[in-house]
């Protein structure tokens, strides 16, 4: 049996543990070392997992000088995705790197030619695709029961839920705010589905209008550095679909109108992601059609993400989620950014 891959941890904070449990259930791979510019994030990490203290390091480019590496994770705020993920190219790792993938288009587009120049995947940790719901509504589409997808709406809005903790405020370390924290989740979801078509132009407006000031959260409105509280945005396709989203962390609407929600219409059917339904004509009725049982999978998304990854490095098989589809996500995100600040719509 070939030795297990031997992978480095870069940003030990919160969804890093969420990582590890994948990294520790996955029989193929071991985490050896791990890096963060917190000692306590990179100590406690390691004494709950189990990782060598021995093998713990404040700063990533002597972690992959020292430690012979053959993948990293990289779990830093979004700000610090791109550097690591070009250093650990350059050191032969293949890298598995947390939503979303850059701050960027252009910092994303430099992560692909490094991987490339280094033939190393890069996979791009969206944790949804590997739930049941998303697998469910992509074995439809594979069975060719929603034809062409020329309309879609998504939608992830909290009512009030601003993160309190971590950097997610703060511009500098995450640059933006609901759009990459649940915005680019829902996009990649919907985009996937639909094959990730060529966006051209992006229509949106962007706000900060409630988390800025004292509201019913814990976090400190002083402290809110990022562009926007809420967003919404049209996205126009070379194909002619179209595909709205809509995200917030603060906004006066229902719980029930904040429900998560992906609906996408084809020419055969349309789809609604929770529950998982497909719409379709059967027997000259039209049909909302309900697997009582979805698509199987794993208990924990995280895991199932960390398995696919580290099948494809061992089968040499392509990224799961490769940065070409971050890519056209984050063009659309740099487009709801500068559409939202222009006031008008934009190319991506
Ligand atoms: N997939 C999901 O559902 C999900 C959920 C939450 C967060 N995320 C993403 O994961 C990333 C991290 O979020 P988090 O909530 O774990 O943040 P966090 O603040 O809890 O953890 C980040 C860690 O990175 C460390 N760090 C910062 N700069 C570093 C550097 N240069 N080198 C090494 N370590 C460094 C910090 O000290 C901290 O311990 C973000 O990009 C976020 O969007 C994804």
């Amino acid at each position: 049996m070939p030795k297990p891959l031997r992978v480095g941890l870069i940003g030990a904070g919160s969804i890093a543990q969420a990582h590890m449990q994948g990294w520790q259930e996955n029989a193929h791979a071991q985490v050896v070392a791990i890096c963060d510019i917190s000692r306590p994030a990179r100590e406690g990490t390691a004494e709950r997992w189990g990782v060598s203290p021995g093998a713990l390091f404040e700063d990533y480019r002597k972690m992959l000088k020292q430690v012979e590496l053959d993948a990293v994770d990289i779990c830093t705020p979004n700000s610090y995705h791109r550097a690591p993920t070009i250093a650990a190219f350059r050191a032969g790792c293949h890298v598995l790197v947390e939503k979303p993938v850059a701050t960027s288009a252009s910092d994303c587009r430099r992560m692909i030619t490094a991987g490339k120049k280094a033939r190393r995947l890069l996979m791009v940790a969206q944790v949804m695709r590997f739930g049941s719901e998303g697998q469910t509504l992509r074995r439809w589409v594979d069975a060719g029961l929603v034809g062409d997808i020329y309309w879609g709406h998504c939608t992830l809005l909290r009512p009030r839920g601003v993160p309190a903790w971590g950097k997610f405020i703060d511009a500098e370390a995450s640059a933006g705010g609901p759009c990459y924290d649940l915005g680019v989740h829902i996009l990649d979801m919907a985009l996937w589905l639909m094959d990730f078509p060529e966006p051209v132009t992006v229509s949106a407006g962007t706000y900060l209008k409630l988390a800025n000031r004292r509201t019913l959260m814990k976090h400190n409105p002083r402290k809110y550095t990022v562009p926007e509280d809420m967003a919404a945005g049209l996205i126009r396709f070379k194909n002619g679909a179209t595909l709205s989203v809509q995200t917030s962390w603060a906004l006066n609407v229902t719980e029930e109108t904040a429900r998560r929600n992906i609906v996408l219409c084809g020419t055969k059917g349309g789809l609604q992601y929770s529950p998982p339904t497909l719409v379709n004509e059967q027997e000259g009725m039209l049909v909302n059609y309900t697997p009582q049982i979805g698509a199987p999978v794993g208990e924990n998304g995280f895991v199932d993400e960390i398995d696919a990854f580290v099948e494809a490095i061992r089968q040499g098989q392509p990224s799961p989620v490769p940065g070409e589809q971050a890519l056209i996500t984050q063009r659309i995100l740099d487009g709801i950014y500068a559409s939202g600040a222009a006031g008008r719509e934009v190319e991506v």
